[in-house]
């Protein structure tokens, strides 16, 4: 059941992307399916490029599910995938479904019940439709770009906390596990000290779902995927918030390694995280971020 299965819209006045988000939330309950089969049996892993950087059978299972779903209901649009994508490819945004089949791979892996399957179509750079699925909760969090976001098909709302130093945010590292001095820590130090707590659970798709919800009241992190973020973003904007990058700029989907932070703009909140990521002492411009 999607959102529009609540609403009052008949056949002939449908949303134009309400076939795009119907497909997408059945390819993310196939995905979901195979995960929860899986989920808490021993798993055999393999790595991708650190030794911390896992991929799984239940990976690519999903990726391969996923990509038959969607190409047998929109054989004319593209596909990005996470397990599919061969780096240093150009990122194609013109009509594309961008996937990541299983966000949270290294939870999965350790029985840590946070992941999530995150689906985006993208037309000409801009998420138009987004569904984040995570089976265990059976929470399906979705949106379509100018008609509000909901989970389990009731509208959702970013949280309305008025200042960063109430706010619960989250954040998440990369696997490149070298220390540099543009990397994290120094903006999870500086967030810290000024809010109420920060969260690093591991699924930036679901993390950006629970700022949609209100759960939290902001995220940032560094040189993530376009899989990672595209529909958890446009669930963020949907819902009243914003994304931007760390340094207040529009996200560009296109990129393979992007910077990332979304709060409430109205609030204050938003503008409140930037001026930390300005002044905290490695900002230098947005590059570093993604390097
Ligand atoms: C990862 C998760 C994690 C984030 C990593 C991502 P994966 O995705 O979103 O929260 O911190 O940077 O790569 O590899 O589990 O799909
Ligand atoms: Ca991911
Ligand atoms: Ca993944």
């Amino acid at each position: 059941m999607n959102a529009f299965s609540h609403s009052s819209e008949t056949s002939s006045n449908l949303h134009p992307y309400a076939k795009l988000l119907s497909e997408a939330e059945a390819a993310c309950r196939l995905a979901g399916s195979i995960q929860s089969q899986a989920y808490g049996k021993p798993i055999d892993y393999s790595t991708k490029s650190t030794p911390v950087d896992l991929v799984t059978e239940v990976d690519r299972a999903c990726d391969e599910a996923i990509r038959n779903h969607l190409s047998q209901a929109f054989p004319e649009h593209l596909l990005l995938t996470e397990e599919t994508y061969v780096d240093g490819t150009p990122v194609d945004l013109s009509n594309t479904w961008v996937v990541d089949p299983l966000d949270g791979t290294t939870n999965f892996t350790h029985g840590f019940p946070f992941f999530a399957v995150s689906i985006a179509y993208v037309r000409n750079g801009s998420p138009e439709v987004g569904v984040v699925y995570d089976v265990t909760r059976d929470e399906c969090f979705s949106a379509i770009r100018g008609q509000g976001a909901w989970l389990n098909g009731r509208p959702i709302q970013i949280s309305a906390t008025a200042s960063l130093s109430q706010c619960l945010l989250a954040t998440g590292f990369p696997y490149d596990h070298r220390i540099r001095p543009e990397d994290n820590i120094p903006f999870f130090l500086a967030f810290m000290s000024r809010c109420h707590g920060v969260r690093r659970a591991g699924s930036a798709a679901l993390d950006l779902c629970y700022v949609a919800c209100g759960r939290l009241d902001g995220f940032w992190e560094l040189r993530l995927g376009p899989w990672d973020v595209a529909a958890g973003a446009l669930i963020v904007e949907e819902a009243g918030g914003k994304v931007t990058t760390l340094t207040g700029d529009t996200v560009d989907y296109s990129q393979r390694k992007i910077s990332i932070l979304g709060a409430n703009p109205a609030t204050g909140v938003l503008d409140e995280m930037l001026s930390v990521c300005r002044d905290t002492p490695t900002h230098k411009s947005d590059s570093v971020y993604t390097g």
